[in-house]
């Protein structure tokens, strides 16, 4: 009884670390920062732009991870979610794809395949000399 036991808890374990595993791998081609946030803000170092133009930022204060990319003197900021029926987005280095029913979207979060029809939404950006703020709560 106790083998069986440590067999279905052990099955769980690995389980839990393949789905971790799969989930992490789906965005490995892309930065993953962790982002400082509070009031409504994310605060991202512009330092983590030094060795590419697009990262995703991830906080255990928000629901979805934010694609940030850096357009020559600008900042972009995606919500990683699927405007179709709010799943999650996974990202490669040029588009973003949902699993669920197949939508794509491109780097400025326009789709490029249905069924999503509307646009990802673009947080509101505001900048310090070392850092970009993004606006968790206003959408541009
Ligand atoms: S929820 Fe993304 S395509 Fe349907």
């Amino acid at each position: 009884m106790e083998r069986r036991i440590f067999l279905q808890k052990s099955c769980l374990a690995c389980g839990s670390l393949l789905l971790m595993n799969a989930s992490l791998s789906s965005c490995s081609t892309l930065p993953l920062v962790q982002g400082k946030t509070e009031d409504q803000q994310m605060f991202i170092s512009k330092m983590e732009f030094a060795q590419g133009n697009v990262i995703i930022a991830r906080s255990n204060k928000i629901d979805t991870d934010i694609l940030i990319r850096k357009k020559e003197n600008s900042f972009v900021a995606l919500r990683m979610m699927c405007s179709h029926e709010e799943q999650p987005l996974t990202a490669t280095a040029d588009q973003l794809h949902c699993v669920s029913h197949g939508s794509s979207f491109n780097m400025e979060g326009e789709v490029l395949r249905e069924p999503a029809t509307k646009p990802l939404k673009k947080y509101r950006i505001t900048e310090t000399e070392n850092a970009i703020i993004i606006h968790l709560n206003q959408f541009v």
